[in-house]
């Protein structure tokens, strides 16, 4: 393919983020082949998992309780992602599953879950959903008032109680409310936790609460004022067995803090016009320029950072007010703890890989590489996916190119670019190499993918790295979905 008609030039390019790779995944990059092989077999794209990094995230994030004595532990956040197997593999190590829907409730009890150890979370819950957890005898955490009118309801034509978690929104920190369109509001909390603890249908167990941010203070803040409550419920005669403090436990999908620096830095500096844009059509992931000044705010996950997983966790728990630490406040109460982690127990379990389709131009000159595959099959909640995929020659390794290209995918859309950078290329991809992005379990691979023009929805290969063989696929058979 000609490349003369470039008009980027170096300076366009991206900064490098190189994705961080457990050993799996290195094991089964260093066999082009037989990735070649798999997606012959089972189509583009393809999602790669391995279980065993998740038995080690389980591990590590009930470490940081266990040594500080603190009763609890984790519910999987299965919403990260649909397979059956990580429900498979929480039950097999003992924690509980976070269940967001009605076929998520229902497969988490199939596949031998104990109803003890489930949790429904859902959002705008329907009678039925109720009904099953009801009778299951789950803990529902329940968002508003008319899921409490609908829980006591149900509960009463079941004649079984329910076992509740009152979801609260709206806690302070240092004079801030913090934001949330989730749970009631803690200044309404009096009443409300009257409203359950008079009606014989309703036992209320646990105190609840999900933010989004990734902020110890706020975590910790959130935390003690859900003590708080804890011991208004006390005096009121209501015991609260556990608090639990949702999902968003932070990870990190990056090598090097430098790279992630210069990225943030060259994308705001792009931004305020002191370096080429090297975003497609100028995307400021989040940035924009008022007048001539930087403003909002990078829209992407903190891909980098040192507070991952277990550390996080750890921050959290030592937080300190007022020479009090927050671990204790909660054990001195006999309060159990429990963390819904999705994104961070999924860590290093998933690959998905593409085979490259074509290569062309657009108006602009811009160089395309487009994957057999599209943006929902690797979809951030945030503007952009921070780690740099992998180009898998098919065959001999080809020269150096120079030049940078978008990676597009294959929907009949303007907008279906894999990634809004312009990546550095080691060589020109040709049709018929792979593509492979790491670490893409959580959310990523499933949490938005869809079938379109037709296509059945990717499958999914178990890989297990003590014989190096895929030894399961999901679904099975390839049907239209
Ligand atoms: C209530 C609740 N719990 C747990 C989670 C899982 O969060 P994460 O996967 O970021 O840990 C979410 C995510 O949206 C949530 O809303």
């Amino acid at each position: 393919m000609p490349s003369q008609t470039l008009v980027g030039t170096i300076h366009d390019i991206a900064p490098p983020l190189t994705a961080k790779q457990a050993p799996w995944m290195q094991q089964v990059l260093q066999t082009p082949n037989k990735l070649h092989e798999w997606i012959r077999s089972y189509g583009s794209p393809l999602h790669v998992l391995n279980g065993s990094e998740f038995r080690r995230n389980v591990r590590d994030l009930l470490q940081p309780l266990s040594d500080r004595g603190i009763e609890g532990g984790l519910y999987f956040a299965r919403k990260a992602n649909k397979l059956p197997w990580f429900v498979t593999l929480a039950r097999e190590e003992g924690i509980g599953v976070d269940t967001a829907s009605l076929q998520e409730l229902e497969e988490t009890l199939a596949l031998g879950v104990p109803p003890q150890q489930v949790v429904l979370t859902a959002l705008g819950k329907d009678e039925t959903l109720v009904s099953k957890a009801i009778q299951a005898g789950c803990l529902i955490v329940v968002d508003n008032e008319d899921e409490l009118v609908l829980l006591r309801t149900v509960a009463a034509s079941l004649g079984k109680s329910a076992r509740v978690g009152l979801r609260f929104a709206g806690f302070t920190v240092q004079g801030r409310k913090i934001f949330s369109r989730f749970g009631f509001p803690i200044d309404q909390s009096a009443s409300i936790i009257s409203s359950v603890v008079h009606s014989r249908w309703l036992q209320l167990e646990c105190l609840h609460a999900h933010l989004d941010r990734y902020d110890i203070n706020e975590r910790a803040a959130a935390a003690r004022q859900l003590i708080e409550l804890a011991d208004y419920c006390a005096i009121i005669g209501a015991k609260i067995e556990s608090l639990d403090l949702g999902g968003g436990v932070l990870m990190r999908y990056l090598e090097e803090p430098e790279q992630w620096n210069d990225f943030v830095d060259g994308l705001s500096a792009s931004v305020k016009g002191e370096r080429p844009s090297f975003t497609y059509r100028q995307d400021g992931l989040g940035y924009f320029r008022a007048g001539d000044q930087l403003a909002g705010n990078a829209d992407l996950y903190p891909a980098w950072n040192n507070l991952s997983k277990e550390r996080f966790l750890s921050a959290i728990l030592d937080h300190e007010e007022s020479g009090n630490v927050l671990h204790r406040e909660i054990s001195d109460r006999g309060l159990k703890l429990f963390f819904e982690p999705g994104r961070a127990l999924l860590d290093n379990t998933g690959l998905t890989m593409a085979s490259v389709a074509f290569r062309k131009r657009d108006t602009d000159g811009n160089l395309l590489i487009g994957v057999s595959m599209n943006r929902t099959n690797l979809r951030p909640f945030r503007a952009e996916f921070c780690s740099d995929p992998i180009f898998i020659p098919r065959g001999v390794t080809r020269a150096n190119l120079g030049e940078g290209a978008y990676l597009v995918g294959c929907l009949c859309g303007e907008s279906d670019l894999i990634f809004r950078r312009k990546l550095q290329l080691p060589f020109l991809p040709e049709p018929g190499d792979t593509v492979a992005f790491i670490n893409t379990s959580g959310y990523l691979a499933h949490h938005m993918e869809i079938s379109t023009h037709g296509n059945p929805l990717p499958r999914n290969a178990l890989f297990d790295n003590s014989s190096g063989r895929i030894v399961d696929v999901f679904p099975q058979r390839r049907e239209v979905q």
